[in-house]
């Protein structure tokens, strides 16, 4: 069995970090949202994995390698253009060969892993085998709807009107019968070759289309939200550990990982926090669900339940909160005007002042 791990696309639900940034690159606990799929593909035991990658393909190559680190051989395939879930898969059918695969979105997080999903689909082999799980917003997902049977009759892409409260999670189980699915559909409206519609493809060419409605933890970090509550969650089951320098005038409570050349002066963390690399921190409160990433400086801050990427510079700031700043971002004060917010904010920018 091969894995096929879809990391192309644009990202337009993170921007403007994902201007310049994979989105599957953008770090949960300080760890890439890839490379836990990664590792859940891995402890599947599937070793030969197929990565889909597109505009930002130079910076996955940089941070996956050959996949060694993960116990994995991994074959980049590029994509022109995010032409859709369907497109990747047809686009990858010399690496998939005739064997059966696991689809696993980049830019999707499950808790638990996925091999007793895989070991199972290797047991019963049904054409297909699709997770569902009830959403709130199901317009913003491809939508399932269920026979009384709880059979997978049909599948719409962000319905305006969903059929039902069903979404697709982000893996999928394949045998070989998808190639001739992704062969024989249309583009979309939005001009993307849609997974909805090579499922029900194959429903309506009566192969077997077995799904599973899941309850456990499950997010796509699509937005920013998203992001910051996986955050948290992974954040939760970290157990701290001091590498760094902590000086004696701060207070490190609850799980903190500080990682070593990291140093903290006269601040308060209180965790479940992570502080990455080489990252200063003076004078300042870092508070619960917080990650920051390497090389960062904190001075005279509070921050609480965000993620800082690498090499940003946070000083004088009343409080940052639910925020996401990338990398190399600065935030100070202004010089000589008290009262006034001076911004220079890239595309797509969003920003909320405490009025
Ligand atoms: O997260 C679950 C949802 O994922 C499902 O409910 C939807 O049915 C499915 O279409 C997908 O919707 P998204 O809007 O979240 O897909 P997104 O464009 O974010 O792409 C998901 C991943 O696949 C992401 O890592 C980017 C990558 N991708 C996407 C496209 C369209 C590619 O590699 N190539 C592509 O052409």
């Amino acid at each position: 069995m091969k894995a096929l791990v879809l990391s192309g696309g644009a990202g337009t639900r993170l921007r403007p970090i994902t201007h310049s940034y994979a989105k599957q690159l953008v770090p949960v606990a300080n760890k890439p949202v890839l490379f836990y799929g990664l590792e859940a593909i891995a402890e599947a035991g599937i070793t030969e994995v197929g990565i889909v990658v597109g505009d930002t393909a130079l910076e996955i190559q940089q941070a996956v390698g050959d996949g060694s680190a993960f116990g994995l051989d991994i074959t980049y395939i590029r994509q022109s253009a995010p032409l859709g879930l369907a497109h990747a898969v047809l686009i990858a059918k010399e690496f998939l060969a005739d064997e059966d695969f696991v689809m696993y979105l980049g830019d999707n997080f499950i808790v638990g892993g996925i091999a007793e999903l895989v070991a199972g689909f290797k047991k019963s082999r049904p054409d297909a085998h699709i997770l569902l799980t009830q959403v709130a917003d199901p317009s913003a997902f491809g939508v399932v709807e269920l026979d009384d049977t709880g059979k997978a009759v049909a599948l719409e892409e962000k319905p305006a009107v969903p059929r039902s409260d069903l979404a697709l999670v982000g893996v999928f189980l394949f045998t070989s019968a998808v190639h001739e699915a992704v062969l024989g559909i249309e583009p979309s409206a939005r001009g993307e070759l849609e997974i909805t519609d090579a499922l029900q493809w194959l429903i309506d060419h009566g192969c077997d289309v077995h799904s599973t409605t899941i309850s456990g933890y499950w997010k796509d970090t699509g937005n920013v939200i998203d992001m910051l509550e996986v955050n948290r969650a992974v954040l939760e089951g970290v157990k701290g550990r001091v590498d760094g320098f902590v000086d004696t005038d701060s207070e490190v409570i609850g799980q903190v990982t500080i990682e070593a050349g990291a140093e903290i002066r006269g601040s308060r963390i209180v965790g479940p926090v992570v502080i990455g690399a080489n990252t200063k921190i003076t004078a300042s409160y870092i508070g619960p669900f917080t990650s920051v990433a390497a090389d960062c400086r904190i001075e005279s801050s509070e921050i609480e339940f965000s993620i800082v990427l690498a090499g940003a510079r946070v000083q004088g700031v009343r409080r940052i909160e639910s925020s996401l700043i990338g990398r190399d971002v600065e935030v100070t004060p202004a010089d000589g005007v008290p009262a006034a917010h001076r911004l220079i904010l890239g595309d797509h920018s969003q920003v909320r002042i405490a009025s």
